[in-house]
């Protein structure tokens, strides 16, 4: 068997336009709305360094200053926190800056599609297998699921792609796995396809925005003509990767919410909460009141 290279860095790309967001996205970086109360981008910064990431590779844009100012120091700010005895602060924003050199930021000058943003990191990432995670897909579990794909990616190699279970009558929105034989921490995969027509899919295994990938991708993506929605598509790259690679997928034992559409930024919020010790009591009490009541309603009507 091949040498299994280390995966040392990460993408995380943040170019899109967040229009599934407007008007909250007008003039503010949909990575950058807040759940609970740390932006959407940290938690995929902590889970990539839960996971031993050394490097982060952000793929900016316009309009997304206020991500490098959130992983920049800011000496005011805590000069005056701990003025005012604020220390608990203090630390907790400490903990979460980068250490110096360890982010890069380049830019994708127009979003043209994710797989463009992933070809965009090219000359950062350099001939090494990589961790791709996308920050609108927000994991909540015991453990981050790119640790899953490490574990998994230590034995096979190759390409590893984050993968979840959905209603299979939802499958149809998202890219779809079919699953062959099972191997430690996940499966082979047979097939890959991009939002299957109504009862076609290969399985109910989605894609959850969580990947390790070889460098060869670089080379589809450099010749890859836009695809669905007119954008350049990643997985049309990953499909063809997948002709002379191997692709093996972890299924993730928590849940991905998808913070780039409206309902799943709510569900990670009320979920973020009800597992926070400092809040969760009140914000459960809070919501089954509103739930009841909304009940009450609908039956009362
Ligand atoms: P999405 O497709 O969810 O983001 O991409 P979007 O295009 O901003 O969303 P909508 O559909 O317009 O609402 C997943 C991630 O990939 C980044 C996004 O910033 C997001 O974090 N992305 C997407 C780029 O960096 N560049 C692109 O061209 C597209």
């Amino acid at each position: 068997m091949d040498t299994i290279r280390p995966v040392r860095k990460a993408i995380i790309p943040v170019a899109g336009n967040g229009t599934r967001f407007l008007p909250a996205t007008k003039a503010m970086p949909k990575e950058m709305l807040t759940i609970v109360d740390r932006p959407v981008v940290q938690y995929a910064l902590d889970e990539a360094r839960q996971a031993g990431i050394e490097h982060i590779v952000f793929v900016t844009g316009r309009n997304k200053q206020a991500i490098q100012d959130h992983f920049d120091d800011a000496p005011e700010l805590i000069s005056s926190l701990s003025r005012s005895g604020k220390d608990a602060q203090v630390s907790e924003l400490e903990a979460m800056l980068p250490a110096a050199g360890t982010v890069s930021f380049t830019r994708q000058q127009a979003p043209l599609g994710l797989g463009h943003a992933v070809w965009c990191a090219r000359d950062l990432i350099g001939d090494e297998p990589f961790a791709l995670l996308l920050p609108d897909m927000i994991c909540h579990g015991p453990r981050g699921c790119m640790a899953g794909l490490m574990d998994l990616y230590g034995s096979t190699g190759g390409n590893v792609v984050g993968v979840e279970q959905c209603a299979p009558e939802e499958a149809s929105k998202y890219g779809i796995v079919g699953k062959g034989h099972t191997v430690p921490h996940g499966f082979a995969v047979t097939e890959m396809v991009e939002k299957p027509k109504q009862g076609e899919a290969p399985s109910n295994f989605f894609l959850n925005g969580r990947y390790i990938l070889q460098p060869e991708i670089f080379g589809f993506l450099a010749r890859q003509q836009r695809g669905a929605g007119n954008e350049i598509q990643l997985t049309d790259s990953m499909l063809k990767l997948s002709q002379t690679q191997p692709f093996h997928a972890h299924p993730y034992a928590g849940r991905t919410f998808d913070c780039g559409s409206k309902q799943g930024f709510i569900e990670a919020n009320v979920a973020f909460a009800l597992a926070r010790p400092d809040i969760g009591g009140m914000v459960f009490e809070s919501v089954r009141d509103m739930v009841l009541s909304h009940q009450g309603r609908i039956h009362a009507a």
